[in-house]
């Protein structure tokens, strides 16, 4: 038990998913998992078990952004011994080739905030995800014929930036990076720092080039896609 989480020790699976919006969560437990439990809801940010395919999983939700989702893993590593954990969100596209609804597989992460930067004076560490949940996630992609991107993602502290558009980007974009999210970086850096697995696979919801964004049903849709993938990289199935 901590401030933030009051399941009991046992109650994760080794592996768990990482939506941020907390009814992502429970959403991902009831239309996903065998015989899903409820094991925290402190603050409503909602973590279930249950099983996939026969396999233990869970999942619990981390909020929006570094610093929340920072409290969750940590307590996640450190108190729930977990050893896998594979972010599922959406990112807002920042390179034309990304299509909306398209999955981005974050093989790294840069990131404006400090939660990175300050840990590692006088240098400007990489972020990257776990090898070979990396590799098992693409192969699976590949394998189910998913429109996939492999490469850099921007984790921003900033939903809104002062500028208006891609301006707020600066020459990120002309340097290869796919999409923009809130959380991947500091997971990554929490990997690192405590030698677990992690992975950030995100849906790309809104292109910030066209302006074009998923409707209601293609969030479904594509977001049903990305789970099962997920699901399969945490488990193994
Ligand atoms: N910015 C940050 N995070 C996001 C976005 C965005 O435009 N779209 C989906 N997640």
């Amino acid at each position: 038990m901590t401030p933030h989480n009051h399941a009991k020790p046992g109650d994760y699976a080794d592996a768990v998913l990482l939506p941020g919006d907390p009814l992502r969560a429970k959403w991902i437990a009831e239309d996903f998992f065998d015989n899903p439990r409820q094991v925290n809801a402190v603050r409503n940010c909602l973590g279930f078990t249950g099983t996939w395919k026969g396999k233990p999983v869970s999942v619990q939700a981390t909020g929006m952004g570094q610093p929340s989702l920072s409290i969750y893993v940590h307590e996640l590593i450190n108190v729930y011994g977990v050893q896998k954990l594979i972010r599922v969100g959406t990112a807002g596209g920042l390179n034309a080739k990304v299509k909306v609804r398209d999955l981005i597989i974050a093989q790294g992460a840069t990131t404006d905030s400090n939660i990175v930067r300050d840990a590692f004076p006088g240098y400007a560490f990489a972020p990257l995800a776990d090898f070979s949940l990396l590799r098992d996630s693409v192969a699976r992609a590949e394998k189910a014929g998913h429109r996939y991107h492999v490469g850099n993602m921007l984790s921003s502290d900033l939903f809104y930036h002062v500028e208006p558009g891609l301006e707020g980007y600066g020459r990120l974009p002309d340097h290869g990076i796919l999409g923009v999210e809130m959380e991947a970086a500091a997971l990554y850096l929490l990997a690192a720092r405590f030698n677990r697995q992690a992975l950030a696979i995100c849906t790309m919801s809104d292109c910030l080039i066209t302006g074009e964004a998923m409707s209601a049903e293609d969030r479904q849709s594509s977001l049903k896609d990305m789970i099962a993938l997920s699901l399969d990289v945490a488990t193994g199935a």
